[in-house]
This record gives C-alpha cells, structure tokens and sequence, in this order.
C-alpha cells in the first residue's frame, strides 16, 4: 500500500514548513487514513475502541514497552564503559530515552485500566533472558554489539514507529514523532560506531573484522523482529488502521535502506535468510 499524505493546513500541495512560516497552525490529523475505517473520525479513547482492536493495541503496547525496558538493561554496563567520553555521554542519553518511551507506552497501556496495570507491574519485574524478543536477550558483551544493536535493532524500531505515524487511535499517533526524533539518533550513533570501528580500528574501539562479526550476529534478530511474513495480526493491523504495512513489507524496505548503507561503511550483510529464526 502506499503512504497515506500527511495533512496540514497548508494548501495542496505546499510544505508543511510554508505552512508555518506563513503563521498558519498544523492541524492534528482527525481522521482515519487507511484500513477498513478510513475517513471515520480517529478512536481517541480507550473505551471507544472496538474490542478486537483495543486487545490489539495492548498487545502492541505491552512488546514495545517490553524492548524499550530490556534495551536499557542491555546498554546499562556500557555507562561506564563506552569508549571515549561523548561516547559514554550519548549512552547515558539512549539509557534515559528508552525510559522515556517505555513509560509512553505504559501510559497508553494504564488508559485500559487495571488489566492495563497489571501488565505493566508485570513488565517491570522482567529480567534480562525474560523478554519477548530475543534481540533484546542478548547482553552486548563488546562495544561493537552497542554499535550493531543501535544501527539495526533501533532501525527496526523506526519502522515499527514509523508504522503507527498518524494511525487510528490519536494518543498513540501522538506519542511518535518524539520517539522517531529520538530513535533516529540512536540508529544514526550505532552507524558511527561501527563505521569508525571499520575505518579506524584499534584507533578507535575495535576492528574491521569485530564489526563484521557483530553485523552477523544483530542483522538476523533484526529482520526476525518484523514478525512472521503471514501473520493475520499483522494484515488486522492494517484493517484498524493501525499499522501501515505488513510485515514482510516493513522488512523489505528495512532491507532496501541498509543495504548501501553496510556497503559504504566496506562491510558486507549476510543473504537475508541467515540464521533466520522467524520466517
Ligand atoms: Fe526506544
Ligand atoms: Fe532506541
């Protein structure tokens, strides 16, 4: 499917930015823009929601807050321990984003009341090795698994983000466009790990060889996190509205964008099938 337009303000055509230079005001968007749904007025309420959708976005909301509490427990020993000082300065941001955004997605999981808090209690208690994803069970032994985890791991994030802009129920629409300005820092940092870890090796933190091997540890849990190619969840997601694309879509675009991206950096990824664990 394509890309639902943004809407604005602004007169057919003209940017966003004119818009406001302008003195003109963005206008939240009201209305549903895909899906079976398209053209009603936006769910902006817990209790308005249809059943089957509102079990839907509990689910969604339970794994994203999930992978943002388990990322800060994977970055948590490389406070101390990154590299060079900004280095350490950007993880401690990351650290203190992902907080941000699991407590984004607890809040729109307390709007459904107290079976929203409980699993939001039980989210908490989580350990490393307990999560839904086994991206975010793998400790980051080595500098390159930081670098590595945030170029690809993050980068899927920005899709499954990307995925819910302007969908159908107003509080999680609003809650993305701060998560994506945040997360594309992280993904654009583990790009320059990695890329200065190819160029400059020892100088900097590491090998070109050290990068590769991370490349072929991460990209796999990465492509698995879009979920299984047929997944019905994924195709009702879609008919709420609330997602944008199928899994299989959002996977090949993901690959379409780090493909020259690995290449510029002198570095290789594996076939798309490698050590795939969710097909
Ligand atoms: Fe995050
Ligand atoms: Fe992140």
């Amino acid at each position: 499917m394509s890309n639902p337009a943004p809407a604005s303000s602004a007169p057919a055509g003209a940017p966003v930015s004119q818009a406001i230079k302008d003195g003109g005001a963005i206008e939240p968007v009201r209305e549903i823009l895909w899906g079976t749904s398209a053209g009603a007025r936006k769910y902006e309420t817990a209790e308005e929601l249809p059943d089957d959708m509102a079990k839907l976005i509990v689910r969604l909301m339970t794994v994203q807050a999930d992978t943002e509490f388990a990322s800060i427990q994977q970055h948590r020993p490389w406070l101390d321990r990154a590299p060079t000082l900004e280095d350490r300065w950007i993880e401690s941001r990351i650290v203190a984003d992902e907080a941000r955004h699991g407590l984004q997605a607890c809040r729109i999981l307390r709007d459904f009341g107290e079976p929203g808090q409980r699993l939001i209690d039980e989210l908490l208690t989580k350990r490393e090795g307990e999560h839904k994803l086994d991206a975010f069970n793998l400790p980051f032994d080595r500098w390159s698994d930081v670098g590595a985890f945030t170029c690809f791991v993050d980068r899927v994030g920005v899709y499954q983000l990307r995925a819910f802009q302007e969908c159908a129920y107003g509080p999680l629409a609003r809650a993305m466009p701060l998560m994506l300005s945040e997360e594309q820092l992280h993904l654009n940092f583990g790009y320059n790990v990695l890329r200065r870890m190819a160029q400059h090796g020892a100088a900097y933190a590491g090998s070109k060889e050290e990068a590769q091997a991370a490349i072929l540890k991460w990209y796999p849990r990465a492509l698995d996190m879009f979920g299984h190619s047929n997944s019905e969840t994924s195709r009702k997601a879609i008919n709420f509205g609330l997602k944008r694309w199928t899994n299989e879509e959002a996977r090949e675009r993901y690959i379409r964008e780090v493909t020259p991206l690995v290449a510029a950096m002198g570095l290789e990824l594996p076939p798309p099938e490698f050590d795939r664990r969710v097909l």
